[in-house]
């Protein structure tokens, strides 16, 4: 019985992550990254996270958009923790259109990151979890869980996964690239390493800026991954207490039984 249900499962988890596998990612190769914010106590590296957003700033955002992410946020706590004014200087750096005044305007915190630019540049709000990814024995997608491999592995192995071999194929210029299904990819590599100077003095290689804007987008994706942790948590500990409760209850309220069964016992 136990057996069948677990094939039945195995196979309805098969079922489900085939079209994905179908799509390519058998053939796309992800490293394993370990980010600060993986396990059930993981938490985002501020400094990591303004590292990521300089990369995003300074290189990614000349194609892509974050339009559903409100540049305000940038200030919360558990991100990058920006300052306000700060905030407000980065946010006048971009302008939008306004109805009301019927002209452009600078944003303002409230606003959001401007849409991509490139139209064939996939907006990156949600990326991180968009390509959380199935691999893992079978393609379960059970790796995710198992070595907290997901999205942001995805990313930071896309950015640093280029051969350097392109090829053109109808007008467009195609790149090749080891983790993306399909193995060719349409955006030309973003990152070569030096491609910014970074305000904390840490030495911009290829692989920390991919790490960094990955960690970046997975906190834009999720950004109150640090308070969802910390509810579950609160969550299986006040469990745990009030299971120890009810075993307590349970052993109190039969006790009177049980003795009396003792007693019974030994006259039969
Ligand atoms: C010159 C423009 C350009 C720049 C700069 C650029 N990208 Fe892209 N990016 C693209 C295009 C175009 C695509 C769509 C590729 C395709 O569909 O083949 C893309 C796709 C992607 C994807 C989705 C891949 C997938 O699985 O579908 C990710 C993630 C991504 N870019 C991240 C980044 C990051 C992070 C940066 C900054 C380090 C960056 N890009 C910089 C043009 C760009």
């Amino acid at each position: 019985m136990l057996k069948k249900l677990t094939t039945g499962v195995a196979l309805a988890l098969a079922l489900a992550t085939g079209p994905v596998l179908a799509a390519g990612s058998e053939d796309s190769h992800v490293t394993d990254y370990d980010f600060s914010f993986e396990g059930p106590f993981g938490s985002y590296d501020q400094m990591q996270l303004q590292r990521g957003l300089q990369v995003y700033t300074e290189i990614c955002s000349a194609c892509h958009g974050m339009k559903f992410v409100p540049i305000r946020s940038l200030s919360d706590e558990g991100g990058p923790g920006l300052p306000e004014d700060q905030v407000r200087a980065y946010a006048e750096f971009y302008e939008i259109y306004d109805e009301d005044i019927d002209d452009y305007r600078p944003r303002r915190p409230v606003d959001h990151f401007p849409e991509s630019s490139l139209e064939n540049a996939p907006d990156l709000s949600l990326m991180a979890k968009a390509r959380a990814g199935f691999h893992g024995p079978y393609g379960l997608g059970i790796n995710q869980f198992f070595k907290g491999m997901g999205g942001p592995e995805y990313i930071a192995s896309l950015l640093t996964g280029y051969t350097g071999e392109d090829k053109e194929e109808a007008g467009a210029i195609l790149y090749e690239n080891t983790a993306y299904p399909g193995g060719w990819i349409a955006m030309a590599p973003p990152l070569y390493g030096e491609d910014v100077v970074y305000a904390d003095g840490t030495e911009a290689s290829m692989q920390q800026e991919a790490q960094d804007v990955a960690a970046f987008l997975m906190w834009a994706a999720e950004p109150k991954l640090g308070a969802r942790k910390q509810a579950g948590f609160t969550g299986v500990l006040m469990l745990a207490v009030l299971a120890a409760l009810l075993y307590l209850t349970n052993k109190r309220i039969w006790a009177p039984y049980k003795r009396k069964a003792k007693k019974a016992a030994p006259a039969e």
